[in-house]
């Protein structure tokens, strides 16, 4: 097996969806947008293996974005409301001429995952997107999942949990080699990481890991904990609710993690959640492409 390896860049960034009724201090989303999409440009820019996951996506912001990013990027995932455009995605971004995209999926996060449906005590239709990406002419695979669970429902967001894990371990050994290809997931959890859902995603035999646990802390980034700032309401806490976790962390080497700002000397918030980012090297041919 050849020792040469990739480095991949994954993101993820819930960018607020376009709401008609702004909260006091937040701005438009086309004051947002420009703003915003050069930040996910700059985020990616000299790196050819970035997947950016992104959350609470209105079917206008996905074109908006798509736009801005130019043709040379894709996207994959569908609407939580029915499948098609209505309702926010769950949208995973990645570069065309360098990762094909082999398979890809929108699941409902509920008793009934193939088709539009809310879950246990979930307050709205919840969603997973998930890809397999294979690198061009690299015989190099990954697994790329983004999700959002629910702001209301606790029972709902640990089941949630328990169903990612059910998928990524499905989608990985469904891999018909015997190198599973990694897999990332990211998204914006509505869970702390004393919350059941993180608890659930990273419990023993989840075959989960928080990438922020595998990057030593002098190599961390940015800022430390905080992932939600909100944009300053009085009644809303900062917290940490969005992450990165892998699994099949064996033979990857984990060089960065950063949660960066979502405001500059401007003032103005791209969204009211900062951007999570991750670099890991993954080893070329960790998956048997026929
Ligand atoms: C995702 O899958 C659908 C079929 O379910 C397909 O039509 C679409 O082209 C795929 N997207 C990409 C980017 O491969
Ligand atoms: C994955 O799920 C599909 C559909 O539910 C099932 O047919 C398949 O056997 C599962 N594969 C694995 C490896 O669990």
């Amino acid at each position: 097996m050849s020792t040469s390896t990739i480095p991949v860049r994954v993101v993820t960034l819930n960018i607020r969806y376009a709401t008609k009724k702004p909260v006091p201090g937040e701005e438009s989303w086309t004051v947002r947008c420009p703003k915003l999409c050069a930040q996910l440009a700059f985020i990616a820019s000299s790196h050819s293996s970035v997947f950016i996951c992104l959350q609470e996506v209105l079917h206008t912001q996905l074109t908006d974005i798509q736009a801005r990013l130019g043709p040379s990027w894709a996207h994959i995932g569908r609407g939580r409301k029915d499948g098609e455009e209505a309702g926010e995605f769950s949208p995973i971004f990645f570069r065309i001429e360098s990762w094909g995209c082999e398979r890809n999926e929108t699941y409902w996060l509920s008793k009934t995952p193939d088709v539009p449906s809310k879950g246990w005590d979930a307050a709205l239709e919840r969603i997973v997107t998930m890809g397999l990406f294979c690198r061009r002419k690299t015989q190099t695979a990954a697994i790329i999942m983004s999700t959002h669970l629910d702001h209301k429902g606790q029972t709902a967001r640990e089941e949630s949990a328990h169903l990612l894990v059910k998928l990524a371990r499905n989608w990985t050994e469904s891999w018909a080699g015997d190198l599973k290809p990694p897999l990332f997931l990211g998204g914006d959890f509505n869970s702390t990481p004393d919350g059941k859902a993180y608890k659930a995603l990273t419990m023993p035999g989840s075959g989960m890991e928080d990438m922020s646990n595998l990057v030593p802390i002098n190599l961390r980034y940015g800022n430390q904990e905080i992932t939600y700032t909100s944009f300053g309401e009085p009644n809303e806490e900062p917290k940490r609710i969005d992450f990165l976790f892998v699994r099949g962390s064996n033979g990857l080497k984990f060089l960065t993690f950063g949660i960066l700002p979502n405001r500059f000397d401007d003032m103005i918030y791209l969204s009211d959640h900062r951007p999570v980012v991750v670099d890991v090297e993954i080893p070329v041919g960790a998956a048997n492409i026929s």
